[in-house]
């Protein structure tokens, strides 16, 4: 199979390569972009034991001299202290600012070596190899690093562009189901937003015989939207949808369910507020039902409307007393809806099953 390339605009342009075997071709791939160096491989407990070696051999068979930082796998690990070991393994190791950060592994990691490569000596390139569907299709493309603060998660990061990102779909296969899943929910919502090929392919339930389209498909989509929007100002928000009602549930649960699972039953309950509220083509959610059950994903969740208001009022997106809410017109297009928070109650009972 050959290897798909996503061209990502933005202050820095960037290509994203999607395909199979490319951790084995890490080091020629990177070489293509960055003259040999030191190399700070960052991974996780999880990720490290899998592919660790085959992407330190690839780095120096390509004249690269990688050293390798492992954390404890886990958004537990996103802390500023990981983040502060991170730092202080760059210094021990002597990295200058033409040396390399690697980041090797999910979302965590991506942000956090991310956020390291934008503050360590003010900024050193990085290259990300998202090893989850999850982080392939989102964290990994965009430039948005962070780490969890204890008062909510993401809430320290920077902007800071990838030089290269190197998706090896091989990874997946070593994905718990229910992780991969997790990242099948972020597909989907590229679907509603603009792609009809990606909701067939999730309604006929065949993503994993498609990985490689579906992958590159979110990225091309995710990439126009940082190309419109690098700083997250205006268009990039539609990338939120599904994302205020899912975040208020992952909150509640007190981060106990996956991210996309939340996100899938975010998205199917703005599409039911959207057709009482007469933004949505009926029949919306009952499709996005359809397909989200085929792919495994949860729909609904048991929590009240007064336990998730809390979670969704401190959501980032939130600019003073309004929140702006992104809503299907039909599957493939959406809209902004901006609603005083005082509203918020109310298009959340809308979004609950028996509402209908
Ligand atoms: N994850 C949403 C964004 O990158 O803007």
């Amino acid at each position: 199979m050959s290897t798909k390339t996503i061209h990502v605009t933005c202050s820095r342009d960037y290509d994203v390569l999607i395909g199979s075997g490319l951790l084995q071709k890490a080091g020629s791939l990177i070489r293509e972009v960055h003259a040999p160096c030191k190399v700070a491989l960052i991974s996780d407990s999880n990720v490290a034991p899998l592919y660790g070696r085959t992407v330190g051999d690839a780095l120096q068979a390509a004249g690269f001299e990688p050293v390798t930082f492992v954390f404890p796998a886990g958004e537990a690990s996103k802390t500023l202290a990981t983040y502060g070991d991170i730092l202080d393994f760059c210094a021990k190791e002597r990295l200058t600012r033409t040396d390399l950060i690697v980041a090797l592994g999910g979302g965590v990691t991506g942000d956090m070596a991310g956020f390291a490569a934008a503050s360590y000596l003010r900024g050193v390139e990085y290259v990300q190899m998202p090893t989850t569907l999850l982080s392939a299709v989102d964290s990994s493309v965009g430039g948005k690093t962070a780490v969890d603060l204890p008062a909510g998660k993401n809430l320290a990061g920077a902007f800071k562009q990838p030089l290269r990102v190197l998706c090896d779909i091989d990874t997946f296969d070593t994905l718990p189901e229910e992780v991969f899943r997790d990242g099948c929910a972020e597909c989907i919502k590229y679907g509603v937003l603009c792609s009809p090929r990606l909701l067939d392919i999730f309604a006929e339930g065949s993503a994993r015989e498609h990985i490689a389209e579906v992958v590159a498909e979110s990225v091309r989509i995710k990439a126009e939207y940082v190309a419109g929007d690098e700083f997250d100002t205006g268009i990039r928000r539609y990338l939120n949808l599904g994302h205020t009602i899912g975040h208020a549930i992952e909150r509640t649960a007190n981060f106990g369910l996956l991210h996309g699972h939340c996100v899938a039953i975010g998205m199917v309950a703005i599409s039911r507020a959207g057709e009482a509220l007469g933004i949505t083509k009926p029949g919306t959610a009952d499709r996005l039902i359809a397909i989200c059950e085929t792919n495994g994903l949860p729909v609904s969740c048991s929590y009240s409307t007064e336990e998730l208001l809390d979670g969704a009022l401190a959501d980032k997106k939130r600019t003073g007393d309004t929140i702006a809410l992104i809503i299907p017109k039909r599957l493939g297009e959406c809209v902004t809806h901006t609603v005083p928070v005082s509203e918020l109650g109310t298009i959340l009972d809308l979004g609950k099953e028996t509402s209908r």
